[in-house]
């Protein structure tokens, strides 16, 4: 069977990477989870005291960007791949609120955008790959066969994501989750260096009110449309 790329954007929380697995483990294709590369470089920023509640050490970042290598390993038992930072398997630390209170604004370096955007191209460049993100539709793959826009309230995302780190044993409020989640929307959607929008081509999906089941039943049959498309 011929393979396809398959990209999704959309807003923090909106279920991206659970549909993207699911998709990836459906057709044998890879699952690449773009925010956990910038993730990854917002937990080197962190770790070299580059990035802190009072201090952003841009150029310095900027320099230090060779020193940083982001590869995935993947992981039998969960099956999909985790990210590693030089080696070091970083994917629970990545996870914190306090990385995501970070991330966007390291996100909107573009130096740092340019060296992940190369380096998610080639790990594409075979196709057969599920990639999500916030520009994979736009800048990474634009002509990829599917590409879908992923929607759903702030309220609806903050509670899924509450959910998700109280689960992992973090200790936060809703109010600080919601203002998180709600800040990242406007600094990745009003950023100069391609902010976060609907792709052109790329199908809306609002998932506020649809359970996981229907949302994977209706993205599988647009993935099978697009396969069959090429075929
Ligand atoms: O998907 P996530 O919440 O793990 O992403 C973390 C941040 O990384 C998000 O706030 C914006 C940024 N990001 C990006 O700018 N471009 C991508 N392709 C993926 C993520």
């Amino acid at each position: 069977m011929n393979k396809i790329t398959i990209a999704i954007d959309g807003f923090s929380s909106t279920g991206k990477s659970t549909v993207a697995k699911q998709l990836a483990k459906h057709f044998g294709y890879a699952y690449i989870d773009t925010g956990a590369m910038y993730r990854a470089v917002t937990w080197y920023a962190m770790e070299n005291g580059l990035i802190n509640e009072n201090a952003f050490k841009v150029e310095a970042l900027i320099h230090q960007l060779p020193n940083i290598n982001i590869s995935f390993k993947f992981n039998e038992a969960l099956g999909f791949a985790e990210v590693h930072l030089n080696g070091v398997h970083i994917e629970k630390d990545i996870r914190t609120l306090k990385v995501s209170s970070f991330v966007s604004k390291i996100a909107a370096i573009s130096q740092v955008r340019h060296k992940l955007v190369e380096q998610q191209q080639s790990m594409g460049k075979g196709k057969g790959v599920v990639m999500d993100g916030r520009d994979i539709g736009t800048v990474v793959f634009p002509d990829a066969e599917l590409k879908l826009f992923m929607t759903a309230s702030a309220e609806t995302r903050a509670i899924r994501r509450y959910e998700e780190l109280i689960g992992r044993g973090e200790n936060v409020i809703y109010k600080d989750v919601l203002k998180n989640v709600q800040e990242r929307d406007h600094i990745d959607t009003t950023r100069k260096d391609s902010p976060l929008k609907k792709a052109k081509g790329a199908i809306e999906i609002d998932n506020s009110n649809l359970s996981l089941e229907e949302q994977f039943d209706k993205i599988l049959q647009l993935a099978k449309m697009a396969i069959a498309g090429i075929e």
